[in-house]
């Protein structure tokens, strides 16, 4: 069966998947105008976009670790884990997380230093006043996420932490010195942002040589049938999803158009590698469902 049909049988009025097919052709006929960019399958302005994105990550915050969890199948979490473990985390690393939001990335890595750090302190005890100088910073465009990550840490006792840290700022301008980073993730983020290009520019600017980068985003499906059947997964149950539970469909309508507007895992590869990068590889998870992209600044 074409999956124009099983989309419009799968979706609740029909009204989705037409909509998506007409957009889907016009995304790929069209010409678009100068500064025009993408929010998810609609083209928009610079400056249209910057807001566009402020407002679904506003919209969702409150309901965003739930919404999460629920459409992932609580995969999510073992796709941060597996981010986690590939930066391999220690003892007074200086760690930036960009568009962090709610804090999860942040919260696994200062929790892989802490287990790097009791082991060690089992073989090698530390003077009780030596200074920690572990810093794990929270940054992202969005203070209504970031309030939320902000509440989840109380919660889990990190409300104080010197180590952690929580910042309001933009990837593509970041308020970081030049070199003051071992660690860089970003995950679920970068297909927001405006300026991928500039955003991998900066990630560059503020590692320090031999910093580790590392991208967990949505990615692309190529397998036939599990591709119909992610499509139609997308296109008909998250967004209805997104309705039921956060009274918002359209914010979730646009998380999953925006994947699919992401560069290809290739493509994305050669961005990395253009804004500088080294050694630039990336793991498929489920079939490429999420990609975890991975380099060095050497
Ligand atoms: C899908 S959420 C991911 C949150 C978190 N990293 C996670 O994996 O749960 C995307 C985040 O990107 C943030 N964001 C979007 N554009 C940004 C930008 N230009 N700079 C920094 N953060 C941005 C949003 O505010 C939002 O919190």
């Amino acid at each position: 069966m074409a999956f124009a049909e099983l989309a419009r049988r799968f979706s609740r009025t029909g009204k989705f998947s037409h909509r998506f097919l007409q957009q889907r052709e016009a995304s790929s006929s069209s010409t678009a105008p100068s500064h025009a960019t993408s929010f998810g399958f609609r083209e928009v302005s610079e400056e249209q976009k910057g807001k566009l994105v402020g407002d679904v990550f506003h919209s969702v915050a409150s309901k965003y670790d739930l919404m999460n969890d629920l459409m992932s199948l609580g995969l999510h979490r073992l796709w941060k884990d597996r981010l986690v473990s590939k930066l391999r985390p220690f003892p007074g690393m200086q760690h930036l997380d960009v568009a962090g939001g709610t804090g999860d990335v942040a919260f696994n890595v200062l929790e892989a230093i802490n287990r790097v750090e009791q082991r060690s302190l089992e073989v090698l005890p530390r003077d009780a006043d030596e200074e920690d100088e572990t810093r794990v910073y929270v940054c992202d465009i969005n203070p209504s996420m970031l309030e939320v990550g902000k509440q989840r840490a109380k919660k889990r006792g990190l409300e104080g932490l010197p180590s952690l840290r929580w910042v309001e700022g933009n990837a593509e301008q970041l308020e970081f010195k030049d070199e003051s980073m071992d660690g860089y993730t970003i995950a679920f983020g970068i297909r927001n942002v405006t300026h991928i290009d500039k955003a991998l520019k900066e990630a560059y600017r503020v590692l320090k040589k031999g910093g580790r980068f590392l991208c967990l985003e949505l990615s692309h499906v190529s397998m036939p049938g599990f591709k119909q059947i992610y499509d139609l997964y997308s296109f008909a149950v998250i967004p209805a999803i997104g309705q039921y539970v956060a009274k918002d469909r359209e914010s979730y309508q646009y998380l999953v158009e925006s994947a699919r507007k992401f560069p290809p895992q290739e493509r994305f590869a050669a961005m990395i590698a253009e804004a500088g990068f080294q050694d630039v590889q990336y793991e498929n998870l489920v079939g490429g469902v999420v990609a975890i992209h991975s380099a060095f600044k050497l």
